[in-house]
Formats: structure tokens, sequence, C-alpha cells
């Protein structure tokens, strides 16, 4: 029996911060940043939505969509770096918030990673017949730890939440491979010291090399190959790096999500919003293989071999 996503959900939040906008607020401009990151715009939250709001907003509708009741939740999973306090966790918020209260709850740190580790969790308590329906949830509201006077970061960052419901999934669906890493040496490249410190070229080469190899290597664990491949769902970091992952799956273009442009950089929610996303265009079907693929700070990394449906 393999644990699937049987529900999904994702909130944006409504106010549009666009690179013009950022052109007035730091030494940057829109040709740039399109050029160098792919994006265009992003969210931003206001000051009365804290992450907890968002990462309820997305679970409601992905329990909704799983077609089940908060109260079926066993586990509730939240990644984030942003979270409203150091603790309680935003996973113990959102249980109140949605009444789930036969859920155990706790948030896990592995910045854009997050989701995937998260699944992972989640399947490891599905499969082994412990919990039955895990709320896994990617959420940040990365404008709060970011230096808006900080052109290296303060143009690649946005706010957002998605929320999948886990359970078990029918012969042949739901998550067939993972991998996790993680590399403790480059802590340096990427941290959070009152706001976000990046250096981008080291994360950018390290981006590039790991997205790729971390998804040929959950192909290969999944006896699967790159011409298996129906959908790419890589980390919206940055437009360059999910390009050099696609071409090393050698995917055509249209068959990798794209959501940097409107969302920017979104972290741990990135990767779930981008499936809601291609869901609602009809890109993507029953049975489709999935590749989802995430990298960030720690450094940490993760991929996911997926068939989709129940
Ligand atoms: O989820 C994980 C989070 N982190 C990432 O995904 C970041 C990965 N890294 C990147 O995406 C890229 O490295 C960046 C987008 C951050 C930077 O792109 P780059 O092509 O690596 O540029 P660079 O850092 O090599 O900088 C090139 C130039 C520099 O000027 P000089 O030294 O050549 O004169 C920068 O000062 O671009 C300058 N620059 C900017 N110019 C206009 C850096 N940021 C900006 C900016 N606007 N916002």
């Amino acid at each position: 029996m393999n644990a699937g996503i049987i529900g999904i959900g994702r909130y944006l939040p409504d106010k549009v911060l666009t690179n013009a906008d950022l052109e007035k607020m730091v030494d940057t401009s829109d040709e740039w940043i399109r050029t160098r990151t792919g994006i265009e715009e992003r969210r931003v939250a206001t000051d009365d939505i804290d992450t907890s709001d968002m990462a309820f907003f997305a679970a409601q509708k992905a329990i909704e969509n799983a077609g089940i009741t908060a109260e079926d939740l066993d586990l509730i999973v939240v990644a984030t770096v942003t979270p409203d306090s150091p603790f309680p966790s935003v996973a113990c918020l959102i249980q109140e918030k949605l009444g789930a209260k036969n859920a155990a709850a706790f948030d896990i740190g592995a910045a854009c990673a997050g989701f995937i580790y998260g699944m992972v969790m989640a399947k490891q308590f599905i499969e082994s017949k412990v919990y039955k329906h895990v709320l896994v949830v990617g959420v940040e509201k990365l404008s709060k730890i970011t230096d808006w006077s900080d052109r290296n970061t303060a143009v690649l960052f946005g706010d957002g939440a998605g929320a999948t419901v886990m359970g078990p999934v029918s012969e042949g669906k739901g998550i067939l491979s993972f991998e996790l890493g993680s590399d403790g040496t480059g802590a340096k490249h990427l941290y959070q010291d009152d706001y976000i410190v990046m250096n981008g070229r080291e994360v950018f080469k390290f981006a590039v090399r790991q997205m790729g190899e971390s998804s040929l290597n959950v192909l290969e664990k999944a006896g699967l190959s790159k011409e298996d491949v129906d959908f790419l769902i890589p980390h919206q970091a940055n437009i360059r790096i999910m390009e050099a992952a696609r071409q090393r799956l050698e995917l055509p273009e249209e068959k990798m999500a794209k959501t940097v442009g409107k969302y920017g950089n979104t972290s741990a929610s990135s990767i779930p919003i981008a499936i809601v996303e291609e869901l609602e265009k009809g890109r993507i079907k029953d049975n489709d293989l999935l590749v989802m693929v995430g990298f960030g700070g720690g450094l940490t990394w993760g991929a996911v071999a997926l068939r989709w449906g129940r």
C-alpha cells in the first residue's frame, strides 16, 4: 500500500508586489529580475494575515477536496521557516482553527525542501498503518523576514501556502520513491539573521546540480526512466534553476510547472501551489507520473516520484 495525495488546496494573499514596485524600493530593474529569475510579481500578506492564517485557508481547501472532515486527521505536519512565533507550532495553531481534535501536530524546518520532507514523513506514518490521514502544509510568510533594502533577496521571495491531505491510495499510485538529503557545510550560504542572508551564486550552483541529480535518483529508485515522466514540479526558486532540471530530464517545456513568474519563490509552499495550478489548468491527469524536487537552506534537498490519483 502506498501513501498518496488525496486532497490539495492553496492560498495566496491578494496583495501583488510587482517588479515595478520593487524598482522604487531598491536599486533594481524589471529587466534584471525577469531575465535573472523569471519573476514578474509576487504576493505579500498584509499585517493581519500571519503564517498560520494562510496555512489554515489552504488546509481547509485540502480537507474539503479530500472529502474528509478535520476530525478525520490523525497528524498535522507544517513545513515552515516563518512560524507565527517559535512556539506554539503553526501545526498546533491550525489544529485548533480546523477543529482537528484527533490530530497530533508539529512543525518541521527544512526550508524550501520542507514540503518534500513533510510528504516523506507522512508516507512513513501512513504506510506503517500508524495513521491514516496526514495533513501536510507548506507555508511561508517570507515578507516578514525579508530585508526590503537588500536587492539580493528582496526581489526573489513571496508569501503563500499549499496543503495536501495524504492517505492510502490504490495499488500503483502515490509515492513510488523518494530521496532526502542535507549538507550542513552549506549552512553559511542561506540563513536567517533577523533577515534572510544569501550567497545567491553558491546556492544557485548547488541547486542546479542537486535538482537534476535528485530527480534522476528517484526515477532510478522507482525503476523508471526520464521518458516515463509526465510532469516535473520543481521548487519555484528561479526559472534558470528550474530549466536546468528540466533539461537534465530532457522534458519538453510544457511538462514543467511554472508559477515563479506570478508568485516568486514561496519556499516550502511553492510545490503544492504549483500542483494546484496545474490541476486547475487540467494539465495533471489521473495516473500521471510526477517528479517533485526541491532544495533550500540547510542546505537541504528532496525529491519524490509520485503517480497521481487516489
Ligand atoms: O529557495 C532557495 C532560495 N535561494 C535561491 O534560489 C537563490 C539561488 N540563486 C539565484 O537565484 C541567483 O544567484 C540570483 C537570482 C540570486 C542572482 O543571479 P545571478 O545571475 O547569480 O547574479 P549574481 O549574484 O552573479 O549578480 C550579478 C550582478 C551583480 O553585479 P556585479 O557584481 O556583476 O556588478 C549583482 O550585484 O547583478 C547584481 N544584482 C542585481 N542587480 C539588479 C544582484 N541582485 C540584483 C538585483 N537587481 N536585484
